[in-house]
């Protein structure tokens, strides 16, 4: 196999202790020649040191050198309007077009789920949220800014394009992956605009996949049934808000930030893969931060990359060591980051 060349950005906080770690069990798994990685240096501290949050023509040259980006976490209480990770993360999935935010949901142990009698196998679904429209593109305005007569406005942008692409992918991901069914989750009753388009595609695109088994629920009700039987589901396909919020929901089902991968996906273009915990400066610099969501994570781009079968030892051996309690204290171990990482890879 072609090497595949990866930019990573370690970012601020625990982000370089988790990013090193999961670098370490890729290495592990699939050879020291498989990836060539490349630090990256976008910060907080480099912006602070330098003004630049990161620099003219970057995403260019990201087409241009790599394969996919790893990246660890963004964030810094020096920054408390989130300039750089604003500039970085949302940059990347505007510049590169990242339209889908890829959320897998599998229980791997017993010990990690809040849903009583839930056991690995009942829980194994993935989300496609969708990634560059719906309300997180900041159009908008304020009248009579901070008045008691204030209006304000944000916009919901669907496009028949941004749709059709994204629930495609969905029913796409089904079909290479023998995934049986695939559930729509929007608000058409309460946004008659925006999700009404969304629903129409949806049932224009399910026709064309008459093997796969198709359904639709409100989010709300959605919500409601990640909970009551996460088993009915394999994909779920939703916007932009509705997705966030309805993976942070489902990532705790399964044991919440410490192990929660995501992808931010154009496939056949240059990726982004990162965890979903942020920087956590409240355990940064001392050891306690959990690698295991950065190692999925790098299995996950590992999948993405063509190492399927060394994503797979890697997500067995992460298994087997929540298996064995050799987990940060998060997960109710003793182990420090870097005892954590050594363990994915003794397994391995
Ligand atoms: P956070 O995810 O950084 O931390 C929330 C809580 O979970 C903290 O108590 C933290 O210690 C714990 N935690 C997170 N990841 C962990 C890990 N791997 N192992 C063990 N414990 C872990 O979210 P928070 O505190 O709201 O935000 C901190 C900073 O991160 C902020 O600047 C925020 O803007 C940024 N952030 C960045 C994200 C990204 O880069 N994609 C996502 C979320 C937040
Ligand atoms: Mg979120």
């Amino acid at each position: 196999m072609e090497q595949k060349r990866i930019g990573v950005i370690g970012g601020d906080g625990i982000g370089p202790e988790v990013v090193a770690e999961a670098i370490k069990v890729l290495k592990t798994a699939a050879g020291s020649d498989a990836f060539a990685f490349t630090q990256l240096p976008w910060s907080a501290e480099h912006y602070l040191q330098t003004g630049v949050t990161i620099a003219d023509g970057e995403f260019d040259r990201w087409r241009e050198n790599f394969d996919a980006i790893f990246l660890g976490a963004l964030g810094d209480p020096r920054i408390p309007d989130m300039r750089h990770g604003r500039d970085i993360l949302l940059g990347a999935r505007m510049e590169l077009d990242l339209f889908i935010n890829l959320r897998p949901v599998k229980l791997l142990h017993d010990s990690l789920t809040p849903l009583k009698g839930r056991h690995p196998g009942d829980i194994e679904y993935v989300i496609f949220r969708e990634n560059t429209e719906g309300l997180y593109v900041g159009m908008g305005g304020q009248l009579r800014k901070g008045t008691k007569h204030e209006v304000a406005t944000s916009a919901m942008i669907a496009t028949y394009r941004g749709t059709e692409r994204i629930v495609r992918a969905a029913f796409d991901h089904a079909v290479q992956h023998g995934l049986s069914r695939v559930c729509l989750a929007i608000k058409h009753n309460a946004i008659p605009h925006a999700h009404g388009l969304w629903n129409r595609v949806f049932q224009q695109v399910r026709a064309e996949y008459p093997n796969i088994e198709s359904s639709q629920l409100y989010a709300d009700v959605a919500a409601m049934e990640l909970v009551r039987d996460p088993t009915r589901f394999d994909v779920l396909v939703t916007s932009n808000l509705l997705g966030d919020i309805l993976s942070d929901l489902a990532a705790q089902t399964v044991g919440g930030l410490g192990i929660a991968p995501s992808g931010n996906i154009h496939p056949g273009q240059v990726s982004l893969f990162e965890p979903v915990h942020g920087s956590a400066p409240d355990i940064a610099g001392q050891g306690k931060a959990n690698p295991l969501a950065a190692i999925l994570t790098g299995a996950m781009m590992a999948r993405h990359l063509g190492y399927g079968d060394d994503a797979d030892r890697i997500e067995t051996a992460v298994q087997q060591v929540i298996d064995n309690g050799e987990t940060t204290p998060d997960l109710g171990g003793t182990s420090s980051t870097m005892g954590a990482g050594d363990a994915v890879c003794r397994r391995l």
